[in-house]
């Protein structure tokens, strides 16, 4: 099963927008697909039309071993895709897990104990911060995307990303491998170009061919509970989604050339 994080410290960059609509896509292609939400914002679920507010058992409570997998994940109106809900319950993490031995692993042990091929891939929405939570992701996930809207401060965003990659490398022998920085929310100016090809002169083969430019009906599909798919399956938005998803399909880690392997591990 893979397990891939979508992060970025900032807010706004597209975390959940491409953790749910890849997630759908992938569902499309026939992939068994897992979305934990794991914001208190709970987005990842209303993207997928599962309003959280009130719902229990969470995320939360599976996390602490509370509550069994089969009680917390639900379905969504997408076949094969399943969606493990968050909400502001999952704020008290951090207070409920103090006195748990080994509580950075706890995500890591709950996906661990999934029963082998039910899964294809979990895919994991994060918060835009750095905490309890965001040590459980990258203790848990082999692979990271990272989501880098366009703007000046793109770049420093991204820089922090892999020092912090590198530091839980140095640290603990391992971290997940990037396996895609994609451009966000792009339109088109001199500065996003420039800065764009700043971000490719850096990272190379990790940046996604595809950047998600501005799009109004991928905020509008957010904002209605549906995929992008559901809501305007034509649109320049759609495809670009559609087209990322087939990038990070590609880029399973057992399927990637060597060439493409040294690439990423180089950075
Ligand atoms: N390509 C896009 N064009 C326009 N708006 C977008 C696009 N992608 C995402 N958005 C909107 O931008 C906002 C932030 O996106 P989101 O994915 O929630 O970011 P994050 O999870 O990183 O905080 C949301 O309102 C979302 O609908
Ligand atoms: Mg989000």
């Amino acid at each position: 099963m893979r397990r891939i994080a979508f992060i970025n410290e900032k807010g706004g960059t597209c975390k959940t927008t491409l953790c749910v609509n890849v997630a759908a896509r992938l569902a499309a292609r026939g992939r068994r697909v897992l979305v934990a939400d794991l914001d208190t914002q709970g987005h990842a679920a209303k993207s997928l039309g599962v309003d959280p507010r009130g719902l229990a058992p969470t995320v939360h409570e599976w996390l602490l071993g509370e509550a069994p997998f089969a009680a917390t994940v639900r379905p969504t109106a997408i076949p094969g895709l399943d969606l493990l809900p968050a909400n502001k319950d999952l704020a008290g993490f951090p207070v409920a897990a103090a006195a748990v031995p080994g509580r950075e692993g706890l995500l890591l042990r709950r996906l661990d104990e999934l029963p082998e091929g039910t899964y294809d891939a979990v895919l994991v929405d994060s918060p835009p911060s750095r905490s309890l939570v965001t040590d459980n992701i990258l203790a848990a996930v082999r692979e990271v995307v990272v989501p880098v809207a366009v703007t000046y401060l793109a770049l420093d965003g991204c820089a922090e990303i892999l020092q912090s990659l590198e530091r839980l490398r140095a640290e603990r022998g391992a971290a997940p491998s990037l396996t895609l920085v994609v451009a966000t929310l792009y339109r088109k100016t001199r500065l996003a170009d420039e800065i764009l090809a700043k971000l490719r002169g850096r990272l190379g083969t990790a940046v996604s061919q595809t950047v998600l430019g501005w799009s109004v009906q991928v905020d509008e599909a957010q904002s209605h509970g549906r995929t992008v798919f559901e809501w305007a399956p034509r649109s320049t938005g759609a495809r670009a989604l559609a087209a990322i998803a087939d990038e990070i399909d590609r880029r399973h880690p057992a399927a990637m050339s060597d060439g493409e392997r040294v690439a990423v591990g180089r950075l």
